[in-house]
């Protein structure tokens, strides 16, 4: 996608062919900045302090830092600690061990001398392979955008609500939940995002904000506590939402608040679709609600606001009252009866066992 005409990935390889940039998500909306990132630790501590985020793209970034690690040391100890070391920044994404279980299968059977180069191919590959599952992700999500086009006056706009970021800048290009709404806009279809804030981190108003805008696509940053309202006021056509664990059963794991606006839709009628890469599926966990690790963050994150003064610089203030404790469970999970449909790169199928086999039957137990 691009900035300012400048087409740009979130993650690339830089030219001395083994460090990588990354966007500084911390910074954005307000400043846009890149990080290089030179070593397993630098990797995983832009995971961890999500100057990058996303599922797919600490996946990828992940990756690239298991590569470096081996640069260091490609014995089969140093590739397992690499790999405990990344998995262990963030819990609820199931993509960032997958990405590691990929790399890992890369190198593993390898002799060490082929192992580092090994490794930087498929960390490359796995980023171009994102860019083109998104892309599917996108052409299979429009048709559900027609629909809801078809449905209306000719030249009537689809009001579409999303929860969190699930854009290009949460993957490597194109996004998930946002890849069929970037693909209906850019067709003539008229569209317009409701786009939920998405406390304590405000990854909606700061980040989905910030690449809608810079797409042209109308929207309108909404408090989380709004879309329930807006359903019932008949005001929300569909919801598209992206996912960091989606279990054998259909259940969904999302940013914290998700499950709300599921229950909302279903209350009012309106679908409720997740989108998501292979990659998300986590076929080892046969359900999610009480079985997928939800991410415990910094109480800080609640009790504290950083934003732009006038001057343009940054600055962070508490908000609360001195003293009291917070909580801050990073994600939900919504049950698969809550959702309407997934959108995968392989089509689109019923939020179910059954329905995700369908697209999956390689996957179906022997
Ligand atoms: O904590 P974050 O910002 O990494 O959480 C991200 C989300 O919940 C996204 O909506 C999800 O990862 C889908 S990413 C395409």
């Amino acid at each position: 996608m691009k900035i300012n005409g400048v087409p740009y990935r979130t993650i690339w390889l830089n030219d001395d062919g083994w460090s990588i940039t990354v966007i500084d998500q911390t910074k954005l909306p307000h400043r846009f900045e890149t990080k290089e990132l030179k070593s397993a630790e630098d990797c995983a501590e832009a995971i961890r302090t999500m100057t990058v985020r996303g599922a797919p793209l600490i996946g990828a970034t992940a990756a690239y830092g298991f590569a470096m690690a081996l640069r260091d040391d490609a014995s089969d100890e140093a590739l397992e600690a690499a790999c405990k070391m990344l998995g262990e920044t963030r819990p609820t994404a199931i993509n960032l061990r997958w990405a590691l279980n990929e790399m890992a299968s890369a190198v593993r059977n390898r002799p060490r001398e082929e192992r580092v180069a090994a490794a930087y191919k498929r960390a490359a590959v796995l980023c171009d392979e994102d860019v083109e599952t998104c892309r599917r992700i996108g052409e299979n999500g429009l048709k559900l955008i027609e629909q809801a086009a078809a449905t209306k006056e000719k030249g009537e706009t689809v009001n579409i609500l999303t929860h969190c970021n699930a854009g290009w800048i949460a993957c490597v290009d194109w996004g998930t939940a946002l890849a069929p709404i970037y693909m209906a806009h850019d067709k003539g279809i008229p569209v317009h995002v409701w786009v939920d804030e998405t406390r304590p981190r405000n990854q909606g108003a700061s980040l989905t904000a910030f690449e809608l805008g810079a797409h042209g696509v109308p929207h309108t940053i909404i408090a989380d506590n709004a879309g329930g309202h807006l359903m019932q006021a008949g005001e929300v056509d569909l919801c598209i939402v992206g996912t960091d664990r989606v279990t054998a059963n259909g259940d969904v794991a999302n940013k914290i608040g998700t499950y709300l606006k599921a229950l909302a839709a279903k209350d009012n009628g309106v679908p409720f679709h997740v989108a998501l890469p292979y990659s998300t599926i986590d076929w080892t966990m046969k359900k999610g609600v009480g079985m997928i690790p939800i991410e415990e963050r910094s109480p800080d994150e609640l009790l504290k606001m950083t934003g732009r003064l006038p001057d343009g610089s940054l600055a962070t203030v508490e908000i609360a009252a001195p003293g009291s404790p917070a909580a801050n469970p990073g994600f939900d999970v919504t049950p698969a009866r809550l959702v309407s449909g997934f959108i995968t790169e392989r089509g689109l199928c019923h939020a179910s066992e059954a329905g995700l086999l369908t697209l999956y039957p390689e996957h179906k137990p022997k």
